[in-house]
């Protein structure tokens, strides 16, 4: 037993491919091919920073292995599920001491891993997995940009009739999108945040809503053509999907009286913070307290998923702020722009101990809201670079951008 060594490794079972924790970890200790995500034993030093951003918990997964015969890559890019544990007596869940007291320190530094906020309703996670997905039924497939608009983005809902998939506001579910790809291999499923409540697209009806973009070109604009986007937007009402997850244990809203929301997104990054704002607003009559402002930024109206509905929300219920980056006749905005130009309620919300903060989009935005909180801070004689982990130990800070 003693020359056992405890192997980080990923479960490539219930893992959904979303490159998180490749993004998260710090040292490059995690990198994929076509099927699989993998750790490199070699690498990995268990600061555990990839653990809490996981949103399956796919990667809270070890075996104990000789340290000389440790799972190569070649090996683990194989795997469809995980290899049964060598030696069920040397204890899967005993960590060697030198590795125990590694996380330790790791986890002491950064404050342990995300975590939602204190008052969030407990997520369920993975009730369905890839391999044994549920059905839902197409009960609508809405265009809700222009039509003249170049994004053609679609408002899906799903129905689960009488199978049980409950999901929060800032969670997300899988999509199987039918057929093989060219090695004869299914389809990986793509991620869609749900877009609408707790209590279902409508109040009571087992059914959720997704927010979909029709893939037409990549972040370069080279012309592509998304494989699940298209399949989702061309869905006709009655038609079947494949549907696994939910997923997500962090990105959810405070349940707590009195509690404000600050969400900052662009594009089909709405998606969570319409659910979290449509919550808010089923609850309005019980005067629960709190704010709502929305930075949304899009190439103009007709382009900003669901402009209509958004512009109708009481005023009371939400403070809404759009940045629009292509409208011939107006300067360009980003959403940075705007949190700058309405600095002094920014201000004031990032200091409140009750606000939580949302940030969902395009990963170019992470810088410049960033840049903005900095300047914003500054002005306002406060310290963002004191103020950020701060925001996040308290559970108060959520970014998921793409
Ligand atoms: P842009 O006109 O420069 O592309 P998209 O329509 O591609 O989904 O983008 C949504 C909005 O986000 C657009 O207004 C887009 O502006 C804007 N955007 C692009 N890059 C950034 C960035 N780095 N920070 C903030 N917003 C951005």
């Amino acid at each position: 037993m003693t020359d056992l060594v405890r192997q980080h490794l990923i479960d490539p079972e219930i893992c959904i491919r979303c490159n998180t924790c490749e993004e998260t970890c710090p040292i490059d200790a995690i990198t994929h091919d076509g099927r699989n995500y993998v750790v490199k034993f070699e690498v990995c030093n268990w600061c555990n920073d990839c653990i809490g951003p996981c949103p399956t918990g796919a990667i809270d997964n070890y075996r104990n292995v000789s340290a000389t015969q440790s799972y190569s890559l070649e090996e683990q890019y194989t795997w469809d599920v995980l290899p049964a544990p060598v030696d069920a007596q040397a204890g899967e869940s005993e960590m060697p001491e030198e590795v125990a007291r590694i996380t330790e320190i790791a986890q002491a530094g950064q404050g342990g891993p995300a975590s939602p906020p204190w008052s969030a309703a407990h997520p369920y996670v993975n009730l369905f997995s890839p391999q044994k997905p549920t059905l839902a039924t197409v009960s609508g497939n809405h265009r809700i940009t222009a039509m003249d608009a170049t994004a053609d983005i679609r408002h899906l809902v799903l129905d689960f009739a009488s199978v049980a998939f409950p999901v929060l506001e800032g969670q997300s579910i899988g999509i199987i999108p039918p057929g093989c790809d060219e090695q004869g291999r299914p389809h990986t499923m793509r991620l869609y945040s749900v877009a609408s409540p707790r209590n279902g697209e409508r109040p009571g009806y087992n059914n959720l809503s997704l927010t979909v973009k029709r893939v037409t070109e990549d972040h370069q604009g080279v012309p592509t053509r998304g494989l699940c986007s298209n399949y989702l937007c061309d869905l006709q009402k009655g038609a079947k999907v494949q549907v696994c997850g939910p997923y997500g244990t962090t990105f959810l809203m405070p349940n707590h009286p009195g509690a404000s929301l600050l969400m900052i997104c662009t594009g089909t990054g709405s998606a969570p913070m319409r659910a979290m704002t449509e919550r808010r607003r089923r609850r309005l009559p019980l005067n629960e307290g709190g704010e709502l402002m929305l930075f949304f930024g899009a190439r103009s109206a007709a382009e900003l998923p669901y402009f209509g509905p958004l512009s109708k929300l009481p005023k009371q219920l939400i403070d809404i702020n759009f940045a629009f980056s292509r409208v011939p006749t107006q300067p360009k905005q980003y959403v940075q722009d705007k949190i700058r130009e309405r600095h002094q309620d920014v201000v004031r919300l990032l200091k409140d101990d009750n606000c939580y903060i949302y940030i969902c989009g395009l990963k170019g935005m992470e810088r410049g809201v960033d840049e903005a909180f900095r300047d914003i801070c500054r002005m306002a004689g406060e310290d963002w670079d004191a103020l950020l982990p701060q925001l996040k130990a308290a559970s108060r800070y959520h970014v998921e951008t793409y």
